[in-house]
């Protein structure tokens, strides 16, 4: 078992590049990513020139996790405008790039929109460019602000719900600084409640089978001084037969509204788990990832993803042989089910945690609250 306690201390960043950065160089405005298939072995940055790029960056998960997606959503709308591209197709295509992901297409919708009233009002395309920007800048800053909050909101919660303190706390896929504008939504409590002294051990689930926990939470967790231990996934159910996970803190893709949660597949297990062992299961997301127009988890659309995921090994460092470009774990021909996503029913979700403020018992009713509260700043 890969255990890391406390490091160096020498660099608090996450990575030594920021998950995603505008930029205009003489050759014309890019969106840089910091390229996440790539980590931990190495920090590449991805330069979007056109729009086609950002989609493709999207779909292979160079940028990932669901306010990012908003966030790089928004931007790719500017760089379709500034660089002259056909806007609305561009958005359409960057909109339905990964489907799950509610943030993706709240994010493209308003710098669209933005762009929409701009060009209706001044009829100017470098205006409405400008406005596109404007937006999506407005949601990059929104972001890293709706993350300290949840930070905060998430740690009361957890000192609420643990007296004791000494917070062992369990997270699934990955939620730093690497999917927000800021510190993130789940990780940025578990950071909380490190610097406040109270996060007792990070318990890291390695997230089969892109590795976003191994890959890039352990990756967050060492550049942030945390005590962590990585675990693969099926070993959930022993440690919580063991007495050592205190909570579960995870993010969320998709909310709807009756507060069923999509967030990475192998999150529903842990619900059940945490349920059957009387564990506090706490989801921490931005209230944009809630979605007034998804009933309910039946009406999520979750991802499906190629099967060479599963049967091959895709980890960057590793060199390339099968169809998917990986070292294959499965007899050749092998189906696969690889569905990106699974979706927790409320009953089984202790609390969500918005910026806005803390839904528990999770009720339709207490999250358009929490949501109409957001509309009202
Ligand atoms: O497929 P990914 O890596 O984009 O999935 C990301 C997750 O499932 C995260 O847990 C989710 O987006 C919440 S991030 C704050």
């Amino acid at each position: 078992m890969a255990d890391q306690d406390a490091g160096s201390g020498e660099d608090k960043r996450p990575t030594g590049i920021p998950a995603l950065r505008w930029e205009e160089p003489p050759e014309g405005p890019v969106l840089v990513l910091l390229d996440q298939t790539r980590l931990p072995a190495e920090e590449v940055e991805l330069v979007c020139t056109d729009p086609a790029a950002l989609v493709e960056a999207i779909r292979s998960l160079a940028v990932r996790g669901a306010p990012l997606l908003g966030v790089a959503g928004a931007y790719g709308v500017a760089l379709a405008a500034v660089r002259g591209f056909e806007v609305e197709e561009a958005a359409a295509a960057l909109a339905g790039a990964r489907p799950t992901a509610v943030n993706l297409a709240v994010g493209v919708r308003r710098a669209q929109a933005a762009h929409r009233e701009a060009l209706a009002r001044t009829g100017d395309p470098r205006q409405a460019a400008a406005a596109a920007l404007s937006a999506a800048r407005a949601l990059h800053r929104e972001d890293a602000e709706a993350s300290g909050r949840m930070a905060a909101h998430g740690l009361a919660l957890l000192d609420e719900l643990l007296p004791a303190g000494g917070h062992r706390v369990l997270t699934h896929c990955n939620t730093g600084s690497l999917v927000s504008g800021g510190e993130g939504t789940a990780f940025a409590v578990a950071l909380a409640a490190h610097r406040a002294g109270r996060l007792r051990r990070l318990w890291v689930d390695e997230t089969r089978p892109l590795l976003q926990g191994a890959r890039l939470t352990a990756y967050e967790a060492a550049r942030n001084d945390m005590a962590y231990t990585l675990l693969t996934d099926n070993a959930a159910g022993s440690l919580f037969a063991a007495g050592e996970v205190d909570a579960v803190l995870i993010g969320a893709d998709r909310i709807a509204a009756d507060g069923s949660v999509a967030n990475k597949v192998g999150s529903y297990p842990l619900a059940v788990l945490a349920r059957y062992h009387h564990v506090p299961f706490i989801v921490v997301a931005p209230v944009t990832t809630v979605d007034p127009d998804t009933p309910d988890g039946a009406s999520i659309e979750v991802e499906q993803r190629p099967g060479h995921e599963v049967t091959e090994v895709t980890a960057p460092q590793v060199p390339v042989a099968g169809a998917g470009g990986g070292i294959p774990v499965a007899p050749l021909g092998t189906q696969a089910y690889n569905p990106a996503f699974d979706v927790t029913p409320p009953e089984l979700v202790t609390a969500i945690v918005t910026e806005e403020g803390v839904a528990s018992p999770v009720t339709a009713e207490a999250l358009a609250a929490l949501c109409a509260r957001s509309r009202q700043v």
